[in-house]
């Protein structure tokens, strides 16, 4: 069990192994009581080590040791030490073999860390310390081993027996059980070892690499998701011919595997040859899946397996390096689907999630830099800073060197790193060394936490033709680090003419090198830029394409804003305008509760849902309303409620004004013949479903009958999820009730569509509030030990049901620190990321934040608390 004051680690201490371990043989044998593993280590001491005769170390959590030997000789009990959280053997060989046989118990682990059991199947997860809950081991990623793994079960119960690498011997045991025995020839960190026994089926496929080398894919899932693996193996295919088309990766075992387990804390694990998924994050069919889970399975497949050369080729030094594999990777899983689909609505929903949650962390008691300088407990450190932030940084390097010398400079690094664990710096420098181009200061984006914020202010001076822009930047404080340096910032701009036409952008009057589009690199606390040749005060176009993860200040005025939703020719800063509109107009019904509607907006809509010629991906972003969240992280004392009614008194003003408009774009938008997952198609269902939710939202009666009929008719998840979420979110109270049990009993058998049901109603301000959460908690079909259950209903109350959970009266923050309690026991990773929207009390109006700040306060004196909740609770009343 963990202690409950957790130590703080911290980079600063580093130091080298001071034992390496080159061979690795495992053991399992599996039985429905436990599971006994049996270890033999060859180990030598670091030669790079300057630690003399230190003690052997290796970390171990929840183990009953059985017995431990050296070169074959049991040590006795004073030869070393069972600390319970490590096993220390005080005086060892220069080289060595160790034996050391434990004993777990997976089908009680309820943390899902190391080796549990998740319907029936026996599987794992070891990233990052879990390995350490199967036997004992030198746990830290940059010690690297060949792992050989036999894994022993009975026959019938578990027939497929998988680990990594390639399948070497296999046969029949005594009793009804068999073996099989796995090599992996490449050597790895710990937290990339996998290991899966069940009854499983097999899907194939094959993938032939630019070397002509043919590679087994195989698909195991549980016989009754057989139906739902075509889409995961295809964007396998797409991933490996786009690593190789774009990357020059190709992949290096004969053999690569997916498996699906239905209890998992995260959405998936890249362990080498053998990435295991959480069942929502790569089974679809056309029946049970949203557009919207296809797009997410797409890139989450794309993203574990590019981790095959960012992440398990080249691994990370220690875990402070976690962004190296996790931001390089994000960023070409973005690239990937981004040519797969639309790159500006890509961009636009990467933007959105780093706006509304990341600028949120980063600005919260968590904040931390891309590579942190301590931790407590790692497992609250796969961030949305490590990752998105992570991929902004990689992002901005691609922007800065350009798309060849960026190809050269990852060609370099994985070159110069292969079976190496190595450090961001160690990427920074492979980019500097190929390009050329000096990063010193750019090396700030990995160092400093925070948001940084532009201000910009323009002058045209008339007389001269010359317009200026004066950018000036700061980054504000954050827990443990203030009086920060200025940062290397890329900053997209553009110009617009009053005719909307794109100016040139002149550095000097007279030069003839004119692009209408320039990445300005801001170095300086304050830079002056002056173009030249302006006839006209022209319309600036700040950030296109959210060139680098900041805020950005510009006192806009409406009318330029409706200007660029209708002219940048960027489509990003189009769509960035409207944002920046229906932001500006819900914020003054936020001061002025009774105020008009800025009835330019509704003309700005209006056109939107007329306008055909656009591209009806971006249309379809555009109509979407800035959220809550976003409206929240925008305001310094947010007052929930008044967000709420501002926010709501809008969208009915829009829908009520725009019904004819909505109805047409419904129909015209209607499903034309078979189900298709193109952008454009995707957007036709986005346009639909949308207006259908504008019209229920306004309990319009034609919207209503039309919510029904699609309900019935659709031939596919998005558009029945569609129809179910507008009713929810309707006050058609009977007929809502009578469409969520009928989905139920329709889809009661498939557990990722009774997930989407239960956060359809979480989610929404209707159909949860507190009352109807407790309900779901108590449904048939809930099940505290999975947590995609506990986030479809808990984590989609507190996240995205905004108005209920900050209900004033602090009911939604009590039930939050109960359930938060109440998992802590059961599964602690799941309660510290549970946790999380408490722990942004300072940024809401007073009542709340005394209210919330109490409920954290029950979290904090709780009995046992686990190091995981600790860390997050104690920095966030700090
Ligand atoms: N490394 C995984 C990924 O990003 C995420 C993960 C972390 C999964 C920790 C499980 C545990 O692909
Ligand atoms: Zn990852």
């Amino acid at each position: 069990m963990r202690t409950n004051q957790p130590q703080t680690i911290c980079l600063s201490d580093y130091k080298v192994p001071a034992y390496l371990v080159d061979q690795v043989d495992l053991r399992f044998e599996l039985f429905e009581d436990g599971a006994r593993v049996h270890s033999v280590l060859s180990v030598r001491r670091n030669p790079e080590s300057s630690a003399g005769d230190e003690p052997l170390y290796l970390h171990g959590d929840s183990l009953v040791l059985e017995s431990v030997a050296l070169n074959g000789t049991p040590l006795a009990a004073g030869d070393f030490d069972d600390l319970g959280d490590a096993l220390v053997v005080s005086s060892v060989p220069e080289a060595f073999e160790l034996q050391v046989v434990t004993w777990i118990e997976p089908q009680n682990n309820t943390r899902l860390e190391g080796l549990y059991k998740s319907s029936g199947m026996f599987c794992t997860q070891c990233e990052a310390e879990g390995f350490r809950c199967i036997t004992f081991y030198p746990d830290r990623p940059d010690v690297m081993a060949r792992f050989r793994t036999r894994i022993e079960a009975d026959r019938d119960a578990y027939p497929v027996l998988l680990s990594n690498g390639n399948p070497v011997a296999k046969g029949d045991l005594e009793g009804g059980r068999h073996y099989v025995t796995w090599e992996d020839p490449f050597p790895k960190p710990a937290y990339l070892f996998a290991l899966v026994a069940g009854d499983l089926v097999e899907k194939k496929d094959t993938f032939t690499t630019c070397s002509g080398r043919s590679i087994d894919l195989r698909m195991y899932v549980e016989p009754r998701n057989a139906q739902k693996c075509d889409f995961a193996l295809d964007a396998l295919k797409r991933s490996m011919r786009w690593d190789e088309d774009v990357y020059g990766r190709e992949y290096d075992l004969d053999i690569f595997m997916i498996v699906a387990v239905d209890d998992f804390n995260m959405g998936a694990m890249e362990n080498k040859g053998l990435n295991i998924f959480n069942s929502s994050c790569v089974l679809a069919s056309q029946e049970t899946a949203t557009d919207a889970a296809f797009q997410r399975i797409e890139a989450i497949v794309a993203h574990e397996y590019f981790h095959n050369w960012s992440g398990n080729r080249v691994t990370c030094r220690d875990w402070f390096q976690l962004s190296l594999k996790e931001g390089f990777t994000v960023f070409r899983d973005a690239q990937f689907s981004a040519d797969m689909g639309s790159p500006t609505v890509k961009r636009i929903e990467d933007a959105t999630l780093l706006r509304t949650a990341q600028f949120a962390e980063d600005a919260g008691p968590m904040a931390h830099p891309v590579r942190p300088a301590s931790y407590m407990e790692i497992s609250n450190f796969y961030t949305l800073t490590i990752y998105e932030k992570g991929a902004e940084v990689v992002r901005m390097i691609h922007n800065l060197l350009g798309e060849s010398l960026f190809r050269q400079g990852s060609d370099l690094y994985f070159q110069r790193h292969d079976g190496q664990a190595v450090t961001t710096d160690d990427f920074v420098r492979a980019m500097e060394d190929a390009s050329g181009r000096d990063l010193s200061q750019f090396r700030l984006w990995y160092e400093q936490a925070g948001t940084p914020a532009l201000t910009v202010t323009d002058e045209f001076d008339e007389e001269r033709c010359v317009y200026r822009l004066t950018v000036s930047q700061s980054v504000p404080d954050t827990p443990g680090q203030t009086g920060k340096k200025p940062q290397h910032i890329p900053f997209a701009v553009g110009l617009l003419g009053r005719d909307g036409q794109p100016l040139p952008l002149l550095f000097s009057a007279g030069s003839d090198d004119a692009p209408v589009d320039r990445v300005l690199e801001l170095t300086e606390r304050e830079h002056c830029f002056e173009f030249h040749g302006v006839s006209e005060r022209p319309v600036p176009s700040l950030l296109r394409g959210f060139s680098a993860p900041v805020r950005v200040h510009y006192p806009w005025t409406r009318e330029q804003l409706l200007f660029l939703m209708s002219h940048d020719p960027d489509g990003f800063n189009r769509w960035d305008a409207g944002q920046r509109l229906a932001v500006d107009v819900i914020q003054s019904l936020i001061v002025a509760p009774e105020a008009e509607v800025e009835p330019r907006l509704v003309d700005a809509y209006r056109s939107l849902l007329r306008n055909t010629g656009l591209d009806q991906a971006l249309v379809a972003k555009m109509l979407q309303l800035p959220s809550e969240a976003y409206l929240i992280e925008l305001s310094e004392q947010a007052d929930v409620a008044a967000i709420h009614r501002a926010r709501e008194a809008v969208l009915s003003h829009l829908a009520t004004h725009l019904r004819d408009e909505l109805l047409a774009c419904y129909h015209r938008n209607s499903a034309q013949g078979d189900y298709q997952l193109t952008p454009e198609s995707v957007a036709r269902r986005s346009l639909r479903n949308t207006a259908l939710g504008w019209l229920l939202h306004i309990g319009d009666q034609q919207g209503l009958v039309l919510a029904q009929e699609q309900l019935r008719s659709a031939d596919n998840m998005t558009d029945r999820l569609g129809a179910l979420r507008a009713l929810v979110n309707s006050d058609f109270v009977e007929e809502r009730t009578q469409a969520l049990e009928g989905f139920y009993q329709a889809f009661r058998e498939d557990p990722q569509v009774v997930e989407l049901w239960f956060s359809v109603q979480a989610a929404s301000v209707r159909a949860g509030q507190l009352p109807q959460i407790t309900q779901l908690l108590e449904h048939e079909a809930f099940d505290w030990k999975n947590p995609n259950k506990v986030r479809s209903v808990i984590g989609a109350f507190a996240s995205q049901n905004l108005a209920a959970f900050h209900n004033p009266d602090g009911s939604g923050y009590a039930f939050l620190a109960t359930q938060v309690c109440r998992l802590d026991d059961s599964n602690p990773q799941i309660a510290s990321r549970l946790v999380t929207p408490l722990t942004r009390w300072r940024k809401f109006a007073p009542e709340y934040r005394v209210l919330m700040k109490s409920a954290l306060e029950r979290v904090r004196d709780k009995d046992r608390l686990s190091g995981d909740v600790y860390e997050v609770v104690h920095k966030s009343l700090a």
